[in-house]
């Protein structure tokens, strides 16, 4: 693990945001209310075949199209889609491996998973669909963004398959200690955070290289950086 810790946090424009390759995954992790959705939004713009998983209703891509029925996932021309479950589907785990299911075999798609606890919820830890976009989506061109308010509750395969972590400020120990084991995020280092602020983790070959506190300036620009 390499570390590159100021004491101050930096302000940084959403294009100064590390780009995820469009088959490889990452994470973010939070606890309610710390930034993750507005870094999401922000990150996803960037990809032209995407597929969303907002059970919130509150995510921010103008000109999607959004979808509330499973079984229509498929229809349609246009490559972005935001996937808002019908209440009725918001615990059925039919409904949640059928949206996995669809990117998987849709190829050449970035998935962004809001409130990844939700597909926990609905399939339990294993949800098969989600572990086949995880560990084979490389090859089939399907990355994914996973956001989380609980990393240690969320299956170990969606950190041993991202190499990349946005970490905002952690409250609980088992969650601090999952993004140390998995990330080398010192566990101490959470207090450090300011509002809203966050660590950024990149790892190569092994080695996890850790960079902040940054702070989002909600503000800046988005274009994408070059
Ligand atoms: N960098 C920032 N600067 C100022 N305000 C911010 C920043 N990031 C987020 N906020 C504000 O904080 C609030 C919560 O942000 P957001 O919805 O992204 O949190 P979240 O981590 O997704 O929470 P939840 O887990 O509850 O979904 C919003 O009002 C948002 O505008
Ligand atoms: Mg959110």
């Amino acid at each position: 693990m390499t570390l590159a810790l100021r004491s101050s946090v930096t302000r940084i424009p959403s294009r100064a945001l590390f780009a995820v390759p469009p088959s490889e995954r990452a994470v973010v992790v939070g606890p309610t209310g710390s930034g993750k959705s507005e870094l999401l939004y922000r990150l996803a713009r960037r990809y032209r075949q995407l597929l969303v998983l907002d059970p919130k209703c509150e995510f921010r891509l103008p000109g999607a199209r959004i979808e509330h029925e499973y079984r229509r996932l498929g229809t349609g021309e246009n490559p972005r889609i935001l996937y808002r479950p019908t209440p009725r589907d918001l615990g059925n785990a039919t409904a949640y491996e059928s949206f996995f299911w669809f990117a998987f075999l849709r190829k050449e798609t970035m998935l962004v998973v809001d409130e990844t606890m939700s597909v926990v919820d609905a399939c339990g830890p294993r949800c098969r669909g989600m572990r086949a976009c995880l560990v084979q989506g490389r090859s089939r061109g399907v990355g994914g963004l996973y956001a989380t308010q609980r990393p240690s509750l969320v299956p170990l395969a969606v950190f041993s398959e991202s190499r990349t972590a946005w970490v905002f400020a952690l409250n609980l120990d088992d969650d601090r200690v999952r993004m140390e084991k998995t990330f080398g995020i010192p566990r101490e280092s959470h207090a450090d955070l300011p509002e809203h602020g966050f660590w950024f983790a990149r790892k190569t070959g092994g080695q996890a290289r850790i960079e902040g506190p940054y702070l989002l300036d909600l503000a800046g620009g988005d274009a994408m950086r070059e």
